[in-house]
């Protein structure tokens, strides 16, 4: 039998909606979205617009949908976006990019900081050549795996492309995290991208829901896009209103979310067959030695701890999110020295 997992460190996704943002669903004004009629909606898509510093906005069930809709606006039929090999939205979504937007994908490696060498994106930048596909696009990520891009980086690598009359899309999914880790405004780090993706069901707490942002153009065919892919939505306010709450109430709370994963990896970081990244964000990796991955991935389970990446991976993932508290990080810490204390 399988031990239930009580401290749940495997995703940002995994927060149950509190008590406030149930009942602010609960009591959302509603339309039908597809003709246009959801207030909520709107003011969802206003706000995370406006935070972002973007004209427009488009409400998306899904991160996955709404970066997918994002490299449809940005690429026709045949054409070809770049982004890191690692990229959620070329490694982890299927690729739909190609099998549902006829996009072919240029993926290139990543730095060891999870950058791209601007010499690689621009070796991939094809000519105009009836051989080639033609290059529209550029997709960045950010948090990339839980590090924050630096902005020097991005400001240069958004500058390439452009001076190659490409589009720049950013992955946000956890663009909050970047910005409360790096003190900044959420607008300046958007400033360069014309399409930014922000997901609300990650480290803010809402059950389900990503916004779309950009120029009003890309936005408008974005929105076109989504209905095919299957997102033209009802009375989605009621969902919006989770949104428009997690907006309101946990962005700021993101740094202890963060102060959580600091203290987990310098709680493992003490245990020698533990070898650990020190943390931008909310997201911890973690090496664990050959010889204890199978026994500590099992006890880990049997404790009652959920992670990603155990036995068979390269690395453990533990993630900090509302819904692991100090306590929670605590529990880990000490579970992971018993167990070592007696792995010897
Ligand atoms: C960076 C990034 N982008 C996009 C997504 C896709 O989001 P969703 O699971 O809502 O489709 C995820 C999901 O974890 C992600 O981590």
């Amino acid at each position: 039998m399988t031990t239930a997992i009580r401290d749940d460190f495997r995703s940002d996704t995994v927060t149950r909606p509190s008590a406030g943002m149930r009942a602010a669903m609960a009591s959302a004004e509603v339309g039908d979205d597809v003709f246009g009629d959801d207030p909520t909606v709107h003011r969802l898509e206003a706000a995370v617009a406006e935070r972002l510093g973007k004209a427009a906005g488009v409400f998306m069930a899904s991160g996955t949908q709404s970066n997918l809709a994002a490299l449809m606006a940005h690429c026709g039929r045949g054409d070809e976006y770049i982004a890191g090999m690692d990229a959620h939205c070329y490694a982890h979504e299927q690729g739909g990019a190609a099998w549902l937007g006829s996009i072919q994908p240029q993926p290139v490696p990543h730095q060891p900081d999870g950058t791209l060498a601007l010499d690689d994106i621009e070796a991939a930048i094809k000519e105009d050549d009836p051989h080639l596909a033609r290059t529209r696009l550029l997709a960045i990520e950010n948090t990339f795996g839980g590090r924050v891009m630096p902005m020097s980086w991005i400001s240069d690598a958004t500058a390439l492309a452009r001076r190659h009359r490409l589009g720049t899309h950013l992955d946000g999914a956890r663009v909050f995290n970047a910005a409360v880790a790096g003190n900044l405004d959420v607008a300046q780090i958007a400033r360069p991208f014309d399409t930014i993706s922000v997901c609300l069901s990650k480290g803010l707490g809402a059950p389900i829901g990503t916004v779309l942002v950009g120029e009003p153009d890309l936005v408008a065919k974005a929105r076109r896009s989504r209905k095919a892919l299957g997102g033209g939505l009802r009375q989605v306010g009621i969902i919006a209103a989770a949104g428009l709450y997690a907006l309101d109430h946990n962005i700021d709370r993101l740094a202890e979310d963060h102060a959580n994963a600091r203290r987990l990896a310098e709680g493992f970081a003490r245990i020698p067959a533990l070898s650990v990244t020190p943390p931008d964000t909310n997201i911890v990796w973690v090496r664990v030695a050959p010889e204890h991955s199978k026994g500590y991935t099992d006890f880990l389970a049997a404790e009652g701890f959920g992670i990603t990446g155990g036995y068979g991976k390269a690395q453990q993932r533990w993630v900090t999110h509302l819904d692991v508290d100090r306590a929670a990080v605590e529990r880990a810490i000490a579970a992971a020295e018993r167990y070592f204390m007696s792995a010897g």
